[in-house]
């Protein structure tokens, strides 16, 4: 998806999107974009922190305020921190939801792209 150097050390999430080829019943589509996911990589550090930019309430796509310095969802106005934790008050049950992701022999940064339910506390995994 990315390369760690290409990842600035700054604290700041970056929104990449998550492209696959996909069936709809019988109709193929090539390198769609199905979601996206938010990384940041903290001073000095040579790993990375990934979120899942799915909203935890009802699955809105989470945007990022940069005025504000957190994420919000326009949907139902939940904000999270830009760690993805709650601002409270907020409909959305839990934080955003964590990707776990590495760095390859490469230095790509690898995120594990997964859907989770939405609407309740913990954080499930669809199948
Ligand atoms: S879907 Fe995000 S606050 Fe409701």
């Amino acid at each position: 998806m990315a390369d760690l150097a290409n990842l600035p050390d700054d604290g700041q999430p970056r929104q990449f999107p998550v492209i696959t080829d996909r069936v709809d019943a019988w109709t193929g589509y090539d390198a769609e974009p199905i979601g996206a996911v938010y990384v940041k990589r903290e001073k000095g550090s040579d790993t990375v922190e990934a979120l899942s930019a799915t909203c935890p309430h009802a699955g809105c796509f989470v945007e990022m305020d940069k005025e504000s310095k957190c994420f919000r969802c326009p949907c139902h106005n939940s904000a999270f921190t830009l760690d993805g934790g709650i601002v409270a008050p907020s409909p959305s049950p839990r934080p955003m939801d964590s990707l776990e992701c590495q760095i390859d022999k490469s230095g790509s940064i690898l995120v594990k792209w997964q859907n989770f339910y939405t609407g309740i506390e913990e954080k499930v995994a669809r199948p």
